[in-house]
């Protein structure tokens, strides 16, 4: 199981807090898995980008609640789940003014301040309920001063098999320049940055191996 894209937490019926997250990289690796041929069921997140193989299982979310009830749903029969969907760390608190205001927010000469609450760490409850044999792999977006360091905490932290490392620049570009980190701090390194179809065939290869 795959999810990829980015999340919208609504702040009204018609605005939303986003991210930059085009989808590429998990479509891509879904596309790569089912090539591989594995099952594969691809979570998808609001992005313009669709995937084309009929082969692979979509479903789409918007928010992070929605992603949560699929993972729900869906991790249990899951060998292994690859975590590349840019989920928001932080979405508004229900706000009483928006019903008031009919579903939208009028413009205020005082400004608006949104009131944000923490999203649940979607990827370290599938770590804690997940039962033997289950593999875990997740995505660490990092500047590249903290790269390394902060990759391996994630992997840690939340009790993942691998996490793929990569910088800022990797959102919404045509390539990706990554470093995997295993549990074993085992470390494997793209050639500079790639292709993101190319990285997705070299990251299957890498999970296929330990299959
Ligand atoms: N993730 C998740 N649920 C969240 C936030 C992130 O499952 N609410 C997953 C992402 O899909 C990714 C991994 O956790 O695979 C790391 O996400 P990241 O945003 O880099 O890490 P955070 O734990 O949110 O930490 P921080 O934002 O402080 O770097």
């Amino acid at each position: 199981m795959i999810t990829a894209g980015p999340t919208q937490e609504p702040i009204d019926q018609v605005r939303y807090l986003g991210n930059r997250s085009s989808g590429r990289v998990g479509i891509a690796l879904a596309e790569a898995a089912a090539e591989a041929g594995w099952t594969v069921t691809l979570l998808l997140g609001p992005t313009p980008r669709t995937c084309s193989d009929s082969r692979v299982s979509v479903h789409r979310f918007r928010t992070t609640a929605d992603l949560q009830l699929l993972l729900a749903a869906n991790f249990p029969e899951s060998d292994v789940l690859v975590m590349a969907a840019a989920v928001a760390d932080y979405r508004p608190r229900p706000n009483p003014d928006v019903e008031a205001a009919h579903g939208k927010l009028r413009r205020l000469a005082d400004g608006l301040t949104l009131q944000l609450e923490p999203t649940p760490d979607l990827l370290a409850a599938c770590s804690a309920r997940r039962t033997p044999g289950q593999r875990l792999v997740g995505f660490a977006l990092e500047p590249r001063e903290r790269l390394l360091t902060s990759a391996r905490e994630k992997l840690a932290r939340k009790g993942l098999d691998l996490i793929v490392a990569n910088p800022l620049e990797t959102m919404d570009a045509e390539h990706i320049e990554a470093t995997v980190v295993g549990a074993a701090q085992q470390v494997h390194t793209t050639p500079g940055a790639i292709p993101k179809e190319v990285f997705a065939r070299w990251l299957i290869g890498l999970l296929d191996t330990s299959r």
